[in-house]
């Protein structure tokens, strides 16, 4: 079995995975014959199954490129997730800023703490199964350098992002309720135009942006619907991320982790965008940022590419506007989602704002190799 030319070498020399044949890779991972026993039985059927079988079976230096970026992809979610469950999940005090996040939902802090421990336990996963079959995990500890909220509630820890002066793109609101796809080119406008520009805080900055929890102002209503529709970019990103991979993965084990963690994404991307829509009209203006923002009533009198309710996922056009409209997650093509449009879409939402040139030089080296990843054998 020839050693793939693996996108990772440039990192570490011990970032190059072992390629490992069938048996010793299920042996890494702990799994023993009675893993095996199933499939035996097909492969002493048919010796050409059993090529087939082993040669799918191979991890190949793509596959750990792919599952290195998405750790650190993981490991920037669940710092993100981290400061929002700190001030506004079951655990976080009441607050008019957790009183906000519940107008979009009463079960807001619930979702908000689910969805941190799901990120966590997608870093927590990665990492193992990196390690078990011989790659090096991801650890990104020493860019957690960003300053936390000065808010009560917030740990005083350095932080790898920065909630407080984001510049949100809510065009994936008006994508999932249209029939156009932008695999195949459309483009879709935000359906919170002044998150799109200026600087937002998610988050409250200090114990004033906490509020009053019987009666929060409408700025803290802004911090709180902000994050409403921020939580979703996030996780419609994770969502066509994990499709987009799933394509360039040759290993079948490798394949269902992308898509089962994918599924994950999915599932919080639906559930933020079914509570976003139930923001309330305001206008606010924010003076430390200096920006303003405008949420309207999405729930009624609004055209269909901006009702609130119509939150499953409109059929459009796939793979070729000569087939039949089709209900999916989009976009999922490689012109429109790569590991580098990822890094890209994440700075371009100010999560980055104030990291390290270094930390660019990383996230950046790990995307390339997981974007050099390739489906076919010699990768
Ligand atoms: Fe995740
Ligand atoms: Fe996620």
């Amino acid at each position: 079995m020839k050693l793939l030319n693996s996108p990772t070498k440039s990192l570490s020399a011990n970032s190059i995975p072992r390629i490992l044949p069938r048996r010793s890779f299920l042996r890494s991972l702990g799994l023993g014959a009675a893993f095996l026993a199933p499939g035996a039985a097909l492969i002493g059927a048919a010796p050409q199954a059993k090529a087939r079988d082993e040669n799918e079976n191979e991890i190949t230096g793509g596959d750990i490129a792919i599952l290195r970026f998405l750790a650190a992809a993981e490991i920037i979610e669940t710092d993100l997730w981290r400061q929002y469950a700190e001030l506004g999940g079951v655990d976080a005090a009441i607050s008019g800023y957790v009183a906000a996040l519940e107008i979009l939902d009463g079960d807001q802090p619930q979702y908000i703490s689910d969805n941190t421990d799901d990120e966590q336990s997608h870093v927590n996963f990665l990492n193992a199964f990196l390690r078990s079959v011989g790659a090096q995990p991801v650890n990104l500890d020493r860019f957690r350098t960003l300053p936390s909220s000065q808010a009560n509630g917030a740990r005083q820890i350095g932080r790898l992002t920065n909630l407080m002066q984001l510049t949100v793109d809510t065009s994936w609101w008006t994508r999932y309720r249209s029939t156009t796809n932008p695999d195949l080119g459309a483009t879709f406008p935000n359906a919170v135009p002044s998150l799109a520009t200026g600087l937002h805080t998610a988050i409250p900055r200090n114990n004033s942006e906490l509020g009053d929890p019987n009666n929060p102002s409408d700025h803290v209503k802004a911090i709180a619907f902000t994050a409403g529709f921020h939580f979703a970019f996030i996780e419609q990103g994770g969502t066509s991320l994990y499709a987009a991979m799933a394509r360039k993965v040759r290993n079948l084990t490798v394949l269902q982790i992308v898509l089962s963690i994918g599924g994950a994404e999915i599932m919080h991307f639906q559930t933020w965008q079914d509570k976003a829509g139930n923001a309330t009209p305001l206008t606010d203006f924010d003076p430390i940022n200096g920006s303003t923002v405008t949420f309207i009533d999405l729930q009624t009198g609004q055209p269909e590419n901006l009702q609130a309710n119509l939150i499953m996922p409109e059929p459009c056009q796939f793979i070729s506007p000569s087939l039949p409209p089709c209900s999916i997650i989009r976009p999922t093509g490689p012109g429109q989602v790569s590991a580098h449009g990822a890094v890209m879409a994440l700075t371009a939402d100010g999560l980055f704002r104030g990291q390290s040139p270094e930390f660019f030089q990383v996230i950046n080296a790990l995307a390339h190799a997981a974007d050099t990843a390739q489906r076919s054998r010699d990768n």
